[in-house]
């Protein structure tokens, strides 16, 4: 397949619906980079070796070097908000960064003013603002359409990738049986229709694919998940991942709970709570966003502690979710964790796990990666959905009916597996006999 690949040449750029914390993080921080004031911390991308070939062969390259991936110096950001603050004005607001170091890439950051936004007050009650565009659904997809083709213009663009990271919308509840999503002819209908179903960041994920540029979304509500965009997606030939990007408390679940199925440890209780103060924590305060990001944060342990498959582990398993807002944290989110576990002949032992995390640094380095690899994936050929980008991913997309793999180790496997097979390596299964009988074949 390594031929395949077309090289990253030129430059790529990273359209961001939500110019918020996470992406004024994200753009802030590759400044910073890529002026030497530091390192990109946190991203497998840039920082993380992958294993080629036989353990013996120490073959260990950086992931970087390993893909053809787009060099930090060639990203170019740009993007969509419903307030008119341009990026410097949002990352000093959102307070994840020190203002000094916000003030060393102070240019680079004011140069990215965000374009009128599309936005729906009925999907994030508890923001109101007033940079965004007026028109129907049709005139909206149409508006975001020709944004992305004058960024591109503008910016002497290569490529370009759409990376959702603006506010959760509300849930949709049980959307299989609507009409609306369940085909591209239905959607295109809506939207000439102006059918109040359709969501703004459907209204992205639609104008992104028609104009054959891949899309991720990190939030946790229905994107380019829904039936009639997963169409789309593969008549363009176009890639797409989501959804919700895994950082904090999910994290450390879905690092934790492997390791307890792992050695056959029962569970029977998992109670999280978490405090957030930042504007992603104001929108979840509100029931139906909140109900988004409770489906994406539920499923992960019901998946990997499978009562089905273990029911004298796991049959009781009970799994509260909690967030609630608190402005004098932050972006400083502090979760609790309650692990009630059992072990031999069912004696009870607990885990309190406390994660003092920073939400937006957590996320920034994810961001990153996914808009790079989502890049590297439409330049291979790989369109449709990239179930291999679920490393990074809550909920992981997955083709219809099929079961997602939460447990972040086979992720990692699967997804360092993917960059083996686009560069026609051999894929590494961790079995090892041949090790073993090279060394019997030598004493007999
Ligand atoms: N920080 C994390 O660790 C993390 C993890 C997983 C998912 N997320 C998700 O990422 C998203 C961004 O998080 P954040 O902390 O940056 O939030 P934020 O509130 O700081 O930023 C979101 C931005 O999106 C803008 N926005 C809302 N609707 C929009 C629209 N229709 N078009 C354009 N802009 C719009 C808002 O005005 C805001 O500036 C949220 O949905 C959050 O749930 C964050």
């Amino acid at each position: 397949m390594e031929n395949q690949v077309k090289k990253a040449e030129g430059k790529l750029g990273i359209l961001i619906p939500g110019l918020g914390a996470v992406a004024s993080t994200l753009i802030a921080g590759v400044a910073a980079i890529n002026k030497g004031l530091s390192k990109p911390i946190g991203s497998v991308s840039q920082m993380s070796t992958i294993r080629l070939g036989k353990r013996t062969e120490n073959r260990n390259p950086l992931i970087k070097d390993f893909v053809p991936l787009a060099k930090l110096s060639d990203l170019v950001f740009g993007g969509w908000d419903i307030y008119e603050d341009n990026v410097y004005e949002a990352a000093s607001k959102a307070k994840v960064l020190e203002q000094s170091q916000l003030d060393q890439v102070r240019e680079t950051l004011e140069a990215i003013q965000p374009m009128k936004a599309v936005f729906d007050r009925d999907y994030v009650k508890n923001l109101d603002g007033a940079h965004v565009k007026q028109g129907t659904r049709r005139e909206l997809a149409d508006a975001v359409i020709e944004d992305i083709k004058s960024f591109k213009e503008a910016n002497g663009c290569d490529r370009v990738v759409v990376l959702w990271c603006g506010s959760t919308e509300k849930y949709i509840e049980d959307f299989e049986g609507v009409d609306v999503y369940a085909s591209l002819v239905n959607f295109e209908k809506g939207l000439d229709e102006d059918d109040k179903r359709i969501s703004p960041s459907m209204i992205y994920a639609y104008a992104a694919i028609k104009s054959g540029v891949p899309f991720v979304n990190g939030a946790p509500h229905l994107a380019c998940d829904i039936p009639a965009l997963v169409e789309l997606a593969i008549m363009a030939q176009v890639a797409i991942a989501g959804k919700d990007f895994k950082t904090g408390q999910t994290l450390m679940k879905t690092i934790v709970a492997p390791g307890l199925q792992a050695r056959a440890l029962g569970v029977s209780g998992w109670f999280s709570t978490n405090i957030l103060g930042n504007r992603d924590g104001l929108v979840l305060d509100n029931p139906e966003n909140f109900r988004s990001k409770e489906v994406t944060k539920t499923g992960v342990l019901e998946d990997i502690l499978d009562a089905k498959k273990s029911p004298d582990l796991y049959k009781d398993l009970y799994h509260k979710i909690r967030i609630n807002y608190y402005p004098p944290h932050g972006d400083n989110k502090e979760s609790w964790d309650n692990i009630d576990i059992f072990g031999w002949l069912g004696y009870k032992m607990q885990i309190k796990i406390n994660f003092l995390c920073r939400d937006s640094i957590l996320a920034a380095p994810v961001a990153l990666d996914l808009a790079l690899f989502i890049d590297l994936a439409q330049r291979a050929g790989l369109f449709g959905i990239q179930e291999w980008l679920s490393f990074y991913l809550k909920s992981p997309q997955t083709a219809p009916g099929l079961p997602p793999e939460n447990d972040i180790f086979k992720q990692q496997i699967k997804f360092q597996n993917t960059l083996r097979h686009i560069m026609g390596e051999d894929l590494i299964t961790h079995l090892g006999l041949d090790y073993y009988q090279e060394l019997v074949e030598s004493m007999i």
